[in-house]
Order: structure tokens, then C-alpha cells, then sequence
């Protein structure tokens, strides 16, 4: 394909001579994301903290990145960088240390947070939830109480109140569906249930009306505030194409993973199209391609297995992690959910790896394939946050996935930056992707 007949290019900027490749649209969003958990420190009054104390868990957060302390540091480096977004979470419970007790240091440590990004021309995108709860919220009986919607909307409306006119994008809950899977089905993550489906159903059905509910609380302080929530997006595919059961069972998949939480709240991504509801943009976490074999009937098999084999002709390398990279999974999939109408915008993208030139190769891929998606797909993207600004505590990974564009040093705390992240300002600060960058 010659990049240079892109009309987007050449509507922007029409000498023939100037042509290197794509331009953003104006205005488009460029940074990184983390949530509290992962890089604070210290969260010691959630439902993670607990768990690993109690041994639930292998790895231990402890100090994480020290982001808590070092926050503005880490927000030079991203300025340093041409980035003009950046994602963080709350942590409700540093918020909400107990049931109903405000913790006024912990809003204004946020406030804080918010001002340095503002400082720094970097426009905040709030998430209120990145699977972590109070202790005291999961010892009640978490998402799975029905009250659970309203003391969620409870802390919320709080936050907005506090916080609201400093931030424009709020994303109510990440990945609704990875977290009732890992905490309820796969059994992995607190509150380590395992194969409840009927328990996962009533969380789903919960963490769907609490998006709603706090969708409107957040309008009715804000009316200019822009809401939506991370969907966790993997391309899935059957992984014998030729195989009816296999292909059967792929669709099964998609429709838990990338379908039934739409449902649960009112939208369609499938079928005919119908204007989205509470929802004013969408964010997307995108990783990977999922292959799907059928692994026979019963309910702990309909939904088949992912298969690990390399044996497609298209198989990407696998991250440090075992994702798949996978690209063209990504305009797959931003295809499939501007069906919802409403703007989307790209709140996780990144790879677990040691090796910079995977990583650059990575980002080069995705960045090109998501610049090819908004020119020829015409799809309305918002931005581009890469997952993650440094590395961090991946969940039950621990510290061993580096997906960072800073490495940690734990022991002293220290950033220090990687090759990739200057590849990526060259990106951010001319909102544009080269076509013969040499370094790409
Ligand atoms: C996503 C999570 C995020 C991080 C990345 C690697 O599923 O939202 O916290 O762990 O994966």
C-alpha cells in the first residue's frame, strides 16, 4: 500500500514532496496508562493488599514504583516525552479506607495528582475502578451484593463532586469482563472463586447497572464531562477455521468476552445497529489474538481452550507473557465496536518483553495499523495510551512483565528510560507517523 495517497495526509497537508506516511487527527490524545495497584505502593487497605498478605498470592505489590511519592517525576518524564494524556486510576480505598468514611488526605493527594498533570499539558483520563476494592467492600461480599451498585456510586459521586471539574474523560470500570473471569471463573485473583458462573452472571449484571448508574451521576454534576469504560478487547478467532466446532465454540467466546457485558448494559455490538447508551466514547484495551479449539460439551468445556501451538502461517511472536502479537487483530476489532456509534479511544496497548527491538517493532505495527483503521476505516479514534509509562506489578505476573517505557530499578526506585519511549515521542510530539523513520 502507498502510504503517501493516504487522503488523510494529503488533505492536511497536500505537497507531494512532504509525504512520509500519516497524520493524526488534530487534537488526537498521546500517552500512557496505570492504574493505582500496579504503581503506587502501599495500597494497603484494598482487597489485593489483603490477599497478598494472607499468602493468596505468590508476588507481593510492597512499594510497586513508589508512584504515590514520585508521581511528578513520572509525569516529567511523560512530559519530557510529547505526550498531552495520561490514564491513572483512583484507589477507592485509599478514598474510602472504611465503609462510609471519607479519607480527606487521600482526595487531596488526587487533586494533587490532577493539578501536576495539568501542569504538564497533560489531559487526565480518570478511571474509577482498575479491579482493586476495599477490603471492607469485599468482605461484605464484594460486586456479588446487590448493594454493591450503590455503595460504588456512593464513592463516585463523592469523587465527582471533589474532583469533577478537573477532568473530562472518566472510564467508570476496567475490564469488567477480565475481572468477574479471573476473580470468579479462572478463580486466579481475589476473591478466588473458581467455575462460579451463576456468581459471575450477578457480578457482570452489577458492575453493568453500577456503570450506568454512575454514567448519569457523573453527567448530572458534569455535563461536560465524557464517560465510558475499558473494555478488555482480544481478537478471537477459531483457531481450525475448517472445523465447525471450533468455529462454534470461537463465537461462544466472543460472545462472553466481547459481547454480553454490552448486553448487560443495554448495547449491541453485534448485529443490527443501534445507537449506544450510556456511553460516550469507548475505551479499548487491545493485546492480543486469542485461537479458540472446542474442547467438547459441559459447562466448563463449551467455551473451548486457547490454543498455544504455533502452527498458523500468521502467527505473531509471543510476548514475555505468551500474548500473541497480532495487529491486524487491532483494526479487527476497533471495526467491530464503532458498530456502537460513538468514538473510541485506544487505553491500553502494549507488550510484556525484554527485547527493545520487539517492543519498538510492536509499537511500529499497532501505530501504523491504528493510523491505516482511522484513514481507511474511517473510524473515529480518540488517542492512543500505551500500556504502561514504566514498568510495574502485573497483577499475578508480580514484577517479571516488563511492559514499561521506563524500566524500574525496585531497589532504588529509579526510571530509567527505554529506547522505545523516544521512538514514541517522535510520534506524540509531531502527531504523526513517519513512513521512513529510520530508527522504526
Ligand atoms: C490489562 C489490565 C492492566 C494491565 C495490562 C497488562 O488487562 O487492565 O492493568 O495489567 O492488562
Amino acid at each position: 500500500m502507498d502510504l503517501c495517497k493516504s487522503s488523510l495526509y494529503t488533505a492536511l497537508d497536500p505537497t507531494p514532496s512532504a509525504c512520509h506516511g500519516y497524520a493524526f487527527p488534530p487534537g488526537f490524545l498521546w500517552g500512557a496508562a496505570t492504574s493505582s495497584h500496579q504503581v503506587e505502593g502501599h495500597n494497603r487497605w484494598n482487597d489485593w493488599w489483603a490477599a497478598e498478605q494472607a499468602g493468596a498470592l505468590v508476588h507481593q505489590s510492597g512499594e510497586a514504583c513508589s508512584h504515590y511519592e514520585l508521581y511528578e517525576q513520572d509525569f516529567d518524564m511523560a512530559q519530557s516525552w510529547g505526550h498531552n494524556a495520561h490514564r491513572l486510576s483512583l484507589e477507592w480505598s485509599r478514598i474510602e479506607p472504611v465503609e462510609g468514611a471519607w479519607n480527606p488526605e487521600a482526595v487531596a493527594h488526587y487533586r494533587d495528582v490532577i493539578r501536576a498533570l495539568k501542569q504538564r499539558a497533560l489531559e487526565p483520563v480518570v478511571t474509577l475502578h482498575h479491579f482493586t476494592n476495599p477490603a471492607w467492600f469485599t468482605r461484605r461480599g464484594g460486586w456479588l451484593r446487590r448493594d454493591s451498585i450503590e455503595r460504588f456510586a456512593r464513592y463516585v459521586e463523592y469523587v465527582v463532586q471533589q474532583l469533577g471539574p478537573e477532568v473530562t474523560y472518566w472510564l467508570t470500570i476496567n475490564e469488567p469482563t477480565v475481572y468477574v473471569m479471573q476473580g470468579y471463573v479462572n478463580g486466579e485473583w481475589p476473591p478466588f472463586v473458581r467455575g462460579a458462573w451463576g456468581k459471575a452472571i450477578q457480578v457482570c449484571y452489577h458492575m453493568a447497572r453500577a456503570h450506568v448508574l454512575t454514567y448519569r451521576l457523573i453527567h448530572q454534576h458534569h455535563a461536560n464531562a465524557r464517560v465510558g469504560f475499558a473494555h478488555s478487547a482480544p481478537w478471537v478467532m477459531p483457531c481450525r477455521a475448517h472445523k465447525r466446532w471450533d468455529r462454534m465454540t470461537a463465537t461462544l467466546r466472543d460472545c462472553m468476552l466481547n459481547r454480553a457485558f454490552f448486553g448487560l448494559m443495554g448495547n449491541r455490538v453485534h448485529g443490527r445497529r443501534t445507537p449506544a447508551v450510556h456511553l460516550d466514547f469507548l475505551g479499548i484495551n487491545y493485546y492480543m489474538r486469542t485461537l479458540i479449539r472446542s474442547a467438547g460439551w459441559g459447562l466448563g468445556r463449551i467455551l473451548g481452550r486457547a490454543c498455544h501451538e504455533s502452527h498458523h502461517t500468521d502467527q505473531g511472536v509471543l510476548s514475555d507473557i505468551d500474548w500473541e502479537v497480532y495487529p491486524a487483530g487491532l483494526r479487527a476489532i476497533l471495526n467491530k465496536f464503532a458498530r456502537l456509534g460513538v468514538p473510541l479511544l485506544i487505553t491500553e496497548n502494549g507488550i510484556a518483553t525484554t527485547d527493545e527491538p520487539l517492543r519498538c517493532e510492536f509499537l511500529k505495527r499497532h501505530l501504523t495499523t491504528l493510523a491505516e483503521t482511522i484513514e481507511h476505516d474511517r473510524i473515529p479514534v480518540l488517542g492512543y495510551l500505551y500500556w504502561s509509562l514504566v514498568d510495574n506489578f502485573e497483577w499475578s505476573e508480580g514484577f517479571r512483565a516488563h511492559f514499561g517505557l521506563a524500566a524500574v530499578d525496585y531497589a532504588t526506585q529509579e526510571r530509567v528510560p527505554r529506547p522505545c519511549a523516544d521512538l514514541f515521542a517522535q510520534v506524540c510530539r509531531s502527531n504523526h507517523l513517519s513512513n521512513h523513520q529510520s530508527t522504526f
